[in-house]
């Protein structure tokens, strides 16, 4: 994973290089450190911890620069560790790398230039490729070639920028398989991992694709193909607002984040509803109706959070639009040689349009020569790229690592795809789907009523803190929410949390219950309701502490729960929708009684982007 900033520019280097990394260190936290040149002489800061170490040193012992890179990192070779972070240098000291991906061959490089008598000073795949260069950068060869020469011999993927004291006013960039953005400016120029490192000072963005390098310096940003041929690239314009990357009144984006779901639900809907039951789902590219309408079984791959959207899309899909679907974590769907016929439709949901297992899953499919339709929030990344057609989220950028907003509008965005796939396969009657859409309107306002319970939700998080495990089960509709109930609870909290269909209960998990297990009981009305009650009652006779989500008014339930958390009336399809919010609640009052970091949880990143 990891992030990548450099700057050349007349703005104070180092506090350019900061913010980025702060705006970037969703890609990881495990260090952080900066590479500048002054005057021609290189320094090199680097501290293992977040970024906050890396400001208290530099704030102590600040350096010099007219230009700098910055690296956050996510570690994947070797331990997080004050060598093993980034940048790297070469054996003279006068070349600093940051890179993001992996280089797979790195042990027989390594091997090899420890024999030539290059002294590695980490355990990370990242030095062969620093020395790499030292090693062609002869006389006879310029910077650029030696650095195509570099890019040459390693295998794996990248997005590295270097600096060195022999070019003094350049930052040289190249991409492969990483994602890689220049940004342009008057008498400065930016490059990074993503464009939120840039926002706040320019709106020109150059997305570099694999295979190229770029030459960047203070007046002029030159781009190159493998063979280093130059290349005409235009900007595109990025429009950013900066209040969406800030906390606002909030101590941590999660909580601004589950607290904006009624805006962007509004939002949304306001914009990809129109009148007479009209769905306007953007440009879906590739994906004509005539396409749809002979769509016949539909696959879904994702990860985390995205695929337990994909797991409530499989009820949506079948119930409405009688397609049969399958959901697929993607590491598994890249790999196991799934039947793809021309009448699958293949779909991928993923927040960041990064995650390296769900594009790899896009690749498989079109490799196939099926086209990819995806549910993406963030435009221009390499999945939302790379599809044939994507539907937009717009959740506005999502920071915290535990995924809030971007889930629910995933559901919406996929709520709104079945209708029209039922529309245009005639499986839903214009006055059934009319219905539908009259309900969805309603859940706005029903998630702000979800949300005041805010701080009874508090009190059962402080209650149940110190518990060992948590189990959350549901039926039907309710069982994503089990598992994604379960996901944040465990990815912010650190306790253990695992999420089932309830009617898999008494088939092995029964036997963790005792007095002190708290059982997430999701026992929405609809057709399920019945079953889920006999459910409970099986937690109670064990004497599980039972945490009830239910909709209100429903008495029977009240009386079983120890403690219970209410959803207003709703249909019931609609009811996942409603019952994450306060399963995220929940999750983000246990990590902050734990004294947890909940927008940047150990061991994680926001964006997953290495298998
Ligand atoms: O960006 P993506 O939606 O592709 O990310 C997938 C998962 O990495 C992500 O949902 C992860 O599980 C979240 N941390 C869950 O809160």
């Amino acid at each position: 994973m990891c992030g990548i900033v450099g700057y050349v520019g007349n703005k104070d280097v180092l506090s350019v290089l900061l913010v980025g990394l702060e705006r970037l260190s969703y890609r990881g936290y495990d260090s952080a450190g900066i590479a500048t040149l002054a005057q021609g002489e290189l320094f090199v800061r680097k501290e293992v911890g977040k970024l906050r170490t890396l400001g208290a040193a530099l704030e102590g012992k600040p350096v010099r620069g007219e230009l700098g890179l910055g690296h956050t990192r996510w570690a994947t070779h070797g331990a997080p560790s004050q060598e093993n972070s980034h940048p790297h240098t070469d054996c003279s000291g006068r070349i600093a790398m940051v890179h993001n991906g992996i280089i797979e061959n790195y042990h027989e490089l390594r091997q090899q230039l420890m024999r030539e008598g290059h002294i590695f000073k980490s355990d990370t795949d990242t030095e062969v490729m620093v020395h790499l260069l030292e090693r062609y950068l002869t006389p006879e060869l310029n910077f650029l070639d030696a650095l195509r020469r570099t890019l040459k011999d390693v295998r794996g993927s990248y997005a590295v920028a270097i600096i060195s004291e022999m070019l003094p006013g350049s930052i040289f960039v190249a991409r492969q398989g990483s994602p890689l953005v220049v940004g342009l400016g008057a008498d400065e120029n930016f490059v990074a991992s993503d464009v939120a490192a840039m926002v706040g000072h320019t709106r020109d963005i150059v997305y570099m694709e694999d295979g190229e390098m770029a030459a960047i310096t203070k007046q002029a940003v030159v781009f190159y193909n493998v063979a280093g041929e130059e290349l005409i690239k235009q900007p595109q314009v990025v429009e950013w607002d900066t209040t969406q990357i800030d906390k606002g009144d909030y101590d941590y984006y999660m909580a601004k984040e589950i607290f904006e779901q009624p805006t962007v639900a509004r939002s949304v809907l306001s914009r990809k509803l129109g009148p007479g039951g009209l769905i306007n789902l953007g440009d879906l590219g590739h994906f004509s109706k005539a396409d749809l309408s002979k769509v016949t079984r539909i696959i879904i791959q994702a990860c985390g959070t995205s695929w337990h959207a994909g797991l409530v899309a499989k009820y949506w899909f079948e119930k409405y639009t009688r397609t049969y679907t399958e959901v697929d974590i993607s590491s598994e769907f890249r790999y196991r040689s799934a039947i793809l016929d021309p009448s699958t439709l293949v779909m991928a949901i993923t927040q960041s349009g990064e995650t390296a297992d769900t594009l790899a899953g896009i690749r498989e499919a079109k490799s196939k020569f099926l086209p990819v339709l995806s549910i993406c929030n963030v435009e221009k990344s390499s999945i939302a790229r790379e599809s044939d057609g994507v539907i937009f989220t717009e959740a506005g950028p999502e920071i915290g690592v535990a995924s809030t907003k971007a889930y629910t509008s995933q559901l919406l965005a996929i709520y709104l795809l079945t209708l029209y796939l039922a529309q245009v396969k005639w499986t839903l009657s214009p006055e059934e789907v009319q219905t539908k859409i009259n309900d969805l309107k309603t859940i706005p306002g029903k998630m702000e009523i979800v949300l005041a319970q805010n701080d009874q939700v508090k009190r059962i998080a402080q209650r149940f803190a110190h518990s060992r495990d948590y189990i959350y089960i549901g039926r039907g509709f309710d069982y994503p929410t089990a598992l994604e109930g379960a996901l944040k609870m465990k990815e912010i909290s650190y306790i253990h949390a695992t999420g089932y269909p309830a009617g898999e209960l008494k088939h092995g998990p029964i036997a963790l219950i005792d007095e002190e297990m708290p059982v997430v009981c999701i026992a929405t009305k609809g057709y399920w309701y019945e079953k889920m009650l006999s459910n409970i009652q099986e937690v109670k006779a064990r004497k599980g502490m039972i945490i009830a989500l239910g909709t209100e008014g429903d008495d029977n339930l009240a009386r079983l729960a120890d403690e219970v958390i209410w959803i207003p009336p709703v249909a019931e399809d609609l009811a996942p929708l409603l019952t994450a919010l306060p399963l995220q609640l929940l999750a983000y009052h246990t990590a902050i009684k734990l004294g947890c970091d909940v927008d940047q949880p150990r061991n994680l990143a926001k964006s997953v982007t290495v298998e």
